[in-house]
């Protein structure tokens, strides 16, 4: 498929996955319109994808936890563009530790909130913008921790939560949005590693069968899933791991 005509939405890009798959995309010539909770952040992954010589690219600030910040991300978007391609749900904030007590309110808050609220909200400020492109798919990020009866994380029970919530919504979301020709399309990876996609180790990080997941076999689930034809609508990826 071409990319050069597509515009592409990615939350969270200022490090690891979002800016793995900004550069990925970029570099297959998408648009890409990349958030960060910081607008430092967004504009020095917008600025390392313009050096590498793709200029189609606008940074942003986007706090997950507000309303308001996800609001302004989505109409600040809009001053740029009538459509939206492709929206990755990929903000989600990692909360550690496995014991319930060990997390401080505000953590556990702060952890729903950017990954539950700030994708159903993400992706109700986005819509408009997906239902005017020819080919919407919104792809999410959400984690193992978000299949029933998962247990091997060490993360904590306001992720699985969060997770969990995602797992829920993009569930409902996939059939309802379906009849208009919305593919939604859920990642639930495992712990996996994210080497620099700049950086030498991206393509000789070893993909074996008994390596761990790696960001660049992801980026590949992601870019297979929405090159398919319109009739095929891969709905989940699940991961056996390691
Ligand atoms: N890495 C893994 O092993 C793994 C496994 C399964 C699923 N996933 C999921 O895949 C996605 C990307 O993973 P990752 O490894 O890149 O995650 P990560 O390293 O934990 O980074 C989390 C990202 O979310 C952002 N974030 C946190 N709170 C935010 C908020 N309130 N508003 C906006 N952004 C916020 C962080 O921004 P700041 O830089 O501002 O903190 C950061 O960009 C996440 O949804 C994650 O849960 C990851």
């Amino acid at each position: 498929m071409r990319w050069d005509d597509r515009r592409v939405v990615i939350t969270a890009a200022g490090r690891d996955f979002g800016r793995t798959l900004a550069i990925a995309l970029a570099d297959l010539g998408a648009e890409v319109f990349l958030s960060a909770r910081e607008l430092t952040a967004a504009r020095r992954v917008r600025d390392e994808i313009r050096r590498g010589g793709r200029q189609r690219v606008h940074a942003f600030a986007c706090d997950l936890t507000s309303p308001a910040s996800i609001r302004a991300f989505a109409s600040d978007v809009a001053e740029h563009t009538d459509r939206v391609d492709l929206l990755v749900n990929n903000g989600s904030r990692y909360l550690a530790g496995p014991d319930l007590l060990s997390a401080a309110d505000d953590d556990v808050v702060d952890t729903i909130a950017s990954g539950a609220t700030g994708t159903v909200l993400t992706t109700k400020g986005f819509l408009p913008l997906l239902l005017n492109s020819p080919a919407p798919d919104v792809v999410t990020m959400v984690s193992a921790c978000g299949t029933p009866g998962h247990h091997r994380s060490d993360a904590h029970d306001a992720f699985y939560a969060a997770k969990s919530a995602q797992a829920g919504f993009v569930e409902i979301l996939s059939k309802r949005l379906r009849p208009q020709g919305v593919r939604v399309i859920s990642l639930y990876p495992p712990d996996f590693d994210n080497a620099d996609p700049l950086s030498e180790e991206w393509h000789t990080t070893s993909r074996q069968a008994g390596d761990a997941l790696s960001a660049h076999s992801l980026v590949e689930c992601v870019l297979f899933a929405v090159a398919q034809p319109r009739d095929c609508f891969i709905k989940a990826f699940h991961f056996e791991q390691a």
